[in-house]
């Protein structure tokens, strides 16, 4: 199989404004990305990209062999796996965690009138069991706490077995017990075989689970480093990316940390 996606000389305009400019980026099928950057910097306009949410203003994308405009992205889309907090919104805070996970397989958030096959939910309850959440399956989504939330939205986003897999800072407020745990449980799916092309974003190098082989710098709209983890996640570069002179370790489990020098 090819590259999962390729982006040549992508730009995003909105408002007048580069939000994205002339980025070029190609993953395979093993890779598992990390996305730095600061606010601001396109980290999120890059996900909706590549997740075939919007169309880029200039360039090409080609994801999972299909180039952006001239297929029926919603061909495309069950095939991407999608995480981030604007979808979280759209979860109905009384929709059981079953149910949010089995909703995935026909792409919709809140469980209307759908029948669903035995197959689909033996399936969800495997993914339950897989993101530690099987204990969880008839409780409330809005009554779960931050940690189980962000678990139960992976699990759904990889219900559909995507060739492609999407997270948009998935530790974002978590306490340090629940991001250790997840990036546990990320590491553990980065490292197996079965998993899917993974590009997740994330403000911190603490969150990056080992396991994870590229990261992808972007700044101002554009890339400023990308390529094998240890070459790009350096003192110059993310001192050059986030504007101060930063001092970054990685410890000898792969874990890295930075604070300023
Ligand atoms: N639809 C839009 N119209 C106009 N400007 C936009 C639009 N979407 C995003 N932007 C702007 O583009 C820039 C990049 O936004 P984006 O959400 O991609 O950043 P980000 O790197 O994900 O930031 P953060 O780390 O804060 O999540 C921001 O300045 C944002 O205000
Ligand atoms: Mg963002």
């Amino acid at each position: 199989m090819g590259s999962v996606l390729q982006l040549t000389d992508v730009s995003v305009v909105r408002d007048g404004n580069r939000i994205l400019d002339r980025v070029s980026w190609e993953v395979q099928p093993t890779d598992r990305w990390v996305i730095l950057g600061p606010n601001g910097a396109g980290k999120t306009t890059l996900l909706q990209v590549v997740s075939a949410s919007i169309h880029p203003s200039e360039g090409e994308a080609v994801l999972l062999g299909e180039t952006l405009g001239k297929i029926d992205v919603f061909d495309l889309r069950p095939r991407i796996g999608f995480a981030s907090s604007a979808l979280a919104r759209r979860i109905p805070a009384d929709e059981s965690v079953l149910d949010v996970v089995l909703t995935a397989a026909y792409s919709v958030t809140g469980r209307w009138n759908e029948t669903y096959e035995d197959v689909d939910i033996r399936r969800a309850r495997r993914v339950l069991a897989e993101w530690k959440l099987d204990h969880l399956a008839e409780r409330r989504f809005g009554n779960l706490s931050d940690g189980e939330q962000k678990r139960v939205q992976i699990a759904r986003s990889v219900m559909t077995d995507p060739e492609l897999l999407l997270l948009d800072e998935p530790a974002a407020s978590l306490d340090l017990g629940a991001r250790e745990e997840l990036v546990q449980l990320l590491g553990n799916y980065a490292r197996s075989t079965e998993a899917p092309a993974m590009v997740m974003v994330t403000h911190h190098v603490e969150e990056i689970p080992p396991g994870f082989t590229h990261a992808l710098l972007i700044a101002d709209a554009r890339v400023r480093a990308a390529g094998a983890i240890e070459d790009v996640i350096t003192e110059p570069h993310l001192s050059e990316a986030f504007g101060l002179p930063l001092q970054v370790e990685r410890s000898d489990d792969g874990r890295f940390t930075a604070r300023a020098a």
